[in-house]
């Protein structure tokens, strides 16, 4: 009988713990479907997130609001199925875990049955206190998310930085404080103050994740279209570009073009 092999070893939600007390980054990218996954996971990115921005970059909707459980499966089992190594936590969408904890663990159950996902994420503080512990008391790794939370972006009424004024720094504070109590394994701020994420990161033993939270955090996620350059009409300050990738494939896709209608492609070595 041969043994399976394992070529690398899986991070996991203790990983990521170990990391913080290490003093090691983590580094975290959003992905959606399984090309795109297995090159962020041979690339070896510690988390991989199936964020329901899948609903802005992969389906073209305004907000993430619309993106249904089912398709956020769908997403994440394609991510799992090209992941070796990193850890894969998908975001519980809206509408699925707000109105009662029982949905909330059913949607969480959906996505670590049908997936294959090692863990899940869920916005929002006091709020969700109740679908929380039932999750987690189920046996589900649940990643928290606070600061600008997509999915309430109807109440902010705008994408700016959250947690600037004092009242509500503290219960973001507060609100961090009772995640990690509840049993969250990590945490993603957005968009808030660096100072104020390096108090939370601080105060926390369970690992911080930023995006667009400063450099004082136990580690930082992005939206891998964004960080491309695939997605060339947004520029929020916190993004770094590592790529351009808008311009390279427009490129490609416009040469094709004129390739085609010009009977160049294929060739008399592109034939069989
Ligand atoms: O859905 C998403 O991409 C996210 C990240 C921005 C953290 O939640």
């Amino acid at each position: 009988m041969s043994a399976i092999k394992k070529q690398y070893k899986r991070v996991t939600t203790n990983s990521l713990i170990e990391m913080k007390r290490n003093g090691e980054k983590i580094s975290m990218l959003t992905a959606y479907d399984y090309t795109m996954a297995k090159i962020i996971d041979n690339a070896g990115v510690d988390v991989l997130l199936v964020g329901d921005s899948a609903s802005n970059v992969m389906a073209g909707h305004e907000t993430t609001l619309p993106i249904t459980l089912d398709q956020m499966i769908y997403h994440a089992s394609s991510v799992v199925r090209a992941s070796d190594r990193s850890l894969v936590v998908v975001d519980i969408p809206f509408g699925s875990y707000q109105s009662d904890s029982k949905e909330a663990l059913r949607s969480a159950i959906r996505i670590m049955k049908e997936s294959g996902a090692h863990a899940v994420k869920v916005e929002g503080g006091i709020e969700i206190e109740n679908a929380l512990s039932r999750i987690i008391q189920a046996g589900i790794p649940v990643m928290g998310h606070l600061g600008l939370t997509p999915q309430s972006i109807y109440q902010f009424g705008t994408y700016t930085v959250r947690a600037k004024e004092e009242a509500e720094a503290e219960k973001l504070l507060a609100d961090a404080k009772l995640l990690e109590a509840k049993g969250c394994f990590a945490l993603v701020l957005e968009k808030i103050p660096a100072k104020l994420a390096k108090k939370v990161a601080e105060s926390l033993s369970i690992p911080v994740i930023g995006i667009g939270a400063g450099p004082n955090v136990d580690g930082q996620v992005l939206v891998v279209h964004d960080m491309l350059g695939m997605t060339h009409e947004f520029h929020p300050r916190f993004l770094r570009r590592y790529a351009n990738l808008y311009d390279e494939m427009s490129n490609a896709f416009t040469q094709y073009n004129a390739d085609v209608k010009a009977k160049d492609f294929p060739n008399e070595k592109e034939q069989y």
